[in-house]
């Protein structure tokens, strides 16, 4: 049955591991994940953004999510990705979805505020549960000084005081992670102690990670090996996203190494069968590379196999 995430994030709470939220845009990505997820029995959710709707259309992608209730027959999630108005949002809830974010962190703190609790109120009226956003991740580097830090990651204070005034039901927090496949260009760090200060400040309040793709390097190295060109690509270290599951955060957010597994197999695939042209010859092995990739996420990353 489609679940809202709070039973999921109350469990993970608990039992300091993550629940992973990968975007879909297409029936494959939904295949591979949610035949990894019922093979490990994990917990999961499905996440669509503002341009998964635009791309496949809303409908297609509630049915196709529908249809993988029916076939698996899991508890599963399916939550809008950064929503970045009431209207999309309540376009969202009013359609079907069990969970949206409302992503108003290019906002100031109080239109934050306002837009977050305007959704909090619509939502919560219909069993729908809310995602927000405090701090900011584009454009963050690891070389960034403390007062830059300060401006950008997420205050704890602020995170408090956000959370009490909005109702909201998760926050997205700012560390040091981004989204995409470039993520830092020395050595990987994320702030820890900002986020223990979070946690602390805010127990038993689920915390969501974005940008938290590991940016697997045998899906680049296999991208770039089929004449792909991606250099320098890096991603949050596997050992981090386990840490950060004990300090407070339930979900992680997963679509870059959804894209790349499936990008790095159809670039081997046509490289070394350059007469196929069937859809289904590479996209079944597109949709294998990506089960196996979440399987092993579940078990070594968010470490929620069987949860
Ligand atoms: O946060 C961004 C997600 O990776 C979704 O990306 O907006 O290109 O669908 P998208
Ligand atoms: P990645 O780009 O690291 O996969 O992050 C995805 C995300 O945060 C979606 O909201
Ligand atoms: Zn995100
Ligand atoms: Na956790």
């Amino acid at each position: 049955p489609l679940v809202t995430t709070k039973e999921m994030f109350q469990k993970a709470y608990d039992g300091q591991y993550a629940v992973g939220a990968f975007n879909v845009n297409n029936m494959e990505i939904i295949q591979g994940i949610v035949d990894a997820a019922k093979e490990e029995n994990a917990p999961l959710i499905l996440q669509v953004s503002a341009g998964a709707r635009k791309y496949a259309k809303h409908v297609y992608l509630v049915k196709l999510v529908e249809a993988a209730l029916e076939d698996t027959g899991l508890p599963i999630a399916l939550h809008l990705d950064h929503g970045e108005d009431f209207e999309v949002c309540k376009s969202c809830i009013d359609g079907g979805f069990s969970s949206v974010m409302i992503d108003g962190s290019k906002h100031p703190f109080e239109e934050n505020i306002a837009v977050t609790k305007k959704v909090v109120e619509y939502a919560h009226a219909r069993g729908v549960v809310v995602e927000a956003e405090l701090g900011r991740l584009a454009g963050v580097e690891d070389a960034v000084k403390v007062n830059a830090k300060d401006a950008t990651y997420t205050d704890p204070d602020q995170a408090v005081e956000f959370v009490e005034r909005t109702g909201v039901d998760s926050l997205a927090i700012a560390i040091g992670t981004s989204h995409g496949a470039y993520k830092f260009k020395g050595e990987p760090s994320l702030d820890f102690a900002r986020l223990e200060k979070i946690s602390k400040m805010l127990p038993n309040f689920p915390l969501v990670l974005h940008g938290a793709s590991t940016v697997l390097p045998e899906f680049v190295a296999k991208c770039n090996e089929y004449g792909g060109e991606i250099p320098g690509a890096q991603g949050v270290p596997e050992d981090m996203l386990l840490r950060a599951g004990k300090l407070g955060v339930c979900k992680i957010n997963i679509d870059t190494d959804l894209r790349l597994a499936m990008t790095a197999s159809i670039r081997e695939h046509f490289a070394k069968h350059p007469g196929d042209f069937d859809p289904r010859q590479y996209l079944k092995p597109a949709r294998e590379a990506i089960k196996s990739m979440v399987k092993h996420k579940v078990k070594n990353v968010l470490n929620c196999s069987g949860r």
